[in-house]
């Protein structure tokens, strides 16, 4: 994994060769709704390995069938996964697969087709915010307006922190995102061209929710 710019270390864009070559699959226009869902379902794992490198880990005693030891384990449930409806859910079931522990919100913002702003319209939270990590997740980052209005809302809350995790985003959305949040880190598996005048990101891969929900 490198940084997307090396003067900006916020930036994480997973270049690994599965995570690419699952991502070109996705892109396709022929992908069929199932096997779009699916590649989303895997690369939504892989990516979970590098958003939570850096976890805090814990010791625990434990014994082997041989003997003694002292291990090391993650406490999941410090994890919040928040996913911006509806696209989001489409990342969480792969996190959650590798994470099962972890807690859940979510938040329902859907995007004035006009302004282009965040309309939020469900808002729900685990509780005890303030101990727990939180990895804000939506496929992609456009124009990053949900992405600030979705972290602005769980910022409220004063979880320890936070990050935000998309397949796709553009540099149009890190720069507002990095303008507006410039404390949370991004991860991406692909930063492309540009954004059309519609929001959508070029070349992209269309309308992320359309296509894990089989909508368009
Ligand atoms: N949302 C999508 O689903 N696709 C885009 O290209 C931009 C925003």
């Amino acid at each position: 994994m490198k940084p997307a710019n090396p003067t900006d270390p916020q930036v994480h864009v997973i270049n690994h060769p599965l995570v690419q070559h699952k991502l070109t699959l996705m892109r396709r226009k022929d992908a069929s709704t199932s096997s779009f869902r699916t590649l989303l379902n895997e690369l939504s794992m892989l990516m979970a390995y590098e958003v939570t490198r850096d976890m805090p880990m814990q010791e625990v005693e434990i014994e082997t069938p041989l003997e003694k030891m002292t291990a090391h384990v993650i406490d999941g449930k410090k994890l919040v996964l928040v996913s911006i409806l509806r696209a989001g859910t489409g990342i969480l079931d792969g996190m959650l697969t590798v994470v099962p522990g972890a807690r859940v919100g979510h938040i329902g913002l859907y995007r004035d087709p006009k302004t282009l702003q965040a309309v939020e319209y469900y808002f729900k939270m685990p509780k005890d915010m303030q101990e727990r990590d939180v990895i804000v997740v939506d496929p992609m980052l456009a124009t990053g307006n949900s992405a600030v209005a979705a972290i602005e809302r769980v910022k409220a809350t004063h979880p320890k922190s936070i990050k935000f995790l998309c397949l796709l985003t553009c540099p149009e959305g890190i720069a507002t995102l990095r303008r507006l949040h410039p404390d949370v880190p991004i991860y991406t598996a692909a930063i492309d061209r540009q954004l059309n005048s519609h929001g959508y990101i070029l070349p992209g891969l269309g309308d992320a929710g359309d296509r894990i929900f089989g909508t368009q």
